[in-house]
């Protein structure tokens, strides 16, 4: 069944990468291998899992050309990709001034490029927020050192009621990850906030104004979910290892774009065999062989 979606996708995948230095001195962190697959083929899941199909990927300048050589049109896992530059990283609130005429009247989603959501209702959770066509959707995940995140504040009934960035003293445990549902009036709001002291453009500072207008909703992940940010040497080694894990034990792969670009009725059996059969030779081929036959 063909699926349509207004909300647009943002994937971002600029960044400087400084904490996988030397790795990312001459190869950007959203091309690094995860296991079976690049990074950055996590983040497009989820956003196909929400039924997005219109995705801007946002990159440095000089890796431009590789995400495009990777990916290209899109049209092999049945979405639409357009490409944009971030001249600097001059934080993830830019992703809105940058994308200002692609996101046009629409609602949009933005997922960080070196994240990775992966669990049973991952659907059940994104599916409402993407329905949501008022105000912002945000999600909550409990972690054991929030200070490097945005931290949320509930109330007693589990309503949010702060947001800070990178605070000292966190006031819970629950950092915000990197997959944020908005409406149209973000745009309004990136092109209203001002930098932080660290020269930034703050997502935390667009979350807040929603949150002042009455108009946020921070979902919580739960705890049989599991949020990667492979930004750092060990937890870059712990998502291979998280990956292989669940893909050998299930023999089911997470991120194949082809697989879920099919089960959503945007690519055709014929083209997934096609696939399927340019990368023969790899796990990864071999498995999009394997569900074809089982199709
Ligand atoms: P970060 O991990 O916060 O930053 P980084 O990737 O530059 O890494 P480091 O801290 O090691 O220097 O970024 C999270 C994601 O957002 C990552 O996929 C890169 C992306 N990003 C941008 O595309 N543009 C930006 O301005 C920033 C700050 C991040």
């Amino acid at each position: 069944m063909q699926m349509t979606n207004n909300r647009k996708g943002i994937v971002l995948a600029g960044g400087s990468g400084s904490r996988l230095y030397p790795l990312t001195l001459a190869v950007t962190k959203q091309l690094m291998p995860v296991y079976d697959k690049p990074m950055i083929y996590y983040p497009i899941s989820v956003l196909m899992l929400s039924n997005i199909q219109d995705i801007a990927i946002i990159t440095t300048k000089n890796y431009l050309s590789n995400f495009k050589n990777l990916l290209g049109s899109g049209s092999q896992f049945g979405v639409n990709f357009e490409y944009f530059v971030q001249e600097k990283p001059a934080g993830l609130a830019e992703a809105f001034l940058i994308t200002e005429k692609f996101i046009n009247k629409e609602p949009v989603c933005l997922i960080l490029g070196d994240n990775i959501f992966y669990g049973q209702g991952l659907k059940d959770k994104i599916l409402p927020a993407n329905d949501r066509k008022e105000g912002a959707t945000i999600f909550g995940y409990q972690v054991e050192n929030p200070s490097r995140f945005g931290v949320v504040e509930f109330d007693n009934n589990g309503k949010a009621i702060s947001l800070e960035e990178k605070p000292d003293i966190p006031k819970s445990n629950f950092a915000i990850t990197g997959l944020y549902y908005y409406d149209n009036e973000v745009i309004e709001i990136a092109k209203s906030i001002k930098p932080s002291a660290r020269g930034e453009l703050e997502i935390t500072d667009v979350n807040n104004e929603y949150l002042n207008r009455n108009k946020l909703k921070v979902e919580d992940f739960g705890r049989g979910f599991a949020w990667l940010d492979m930004g750092t040497h060990d937890s870059l080694l712990e998502a291979s290892q998280f990956i292989k894990t669940i893909e050998q034990q299930q023999g089911l792969k997470v991120g194949c774009l082809e697989e879920i670009g099919y089960r959503n009725g945007w690519i055709t059996l014929n083209n997934l065999v096609q696939s399927g059969e340019s990368l023969k030779h790899t796990s990864y081929g071999k498995y999009i062989i394997k569900i074809t036959s089982s199709l």
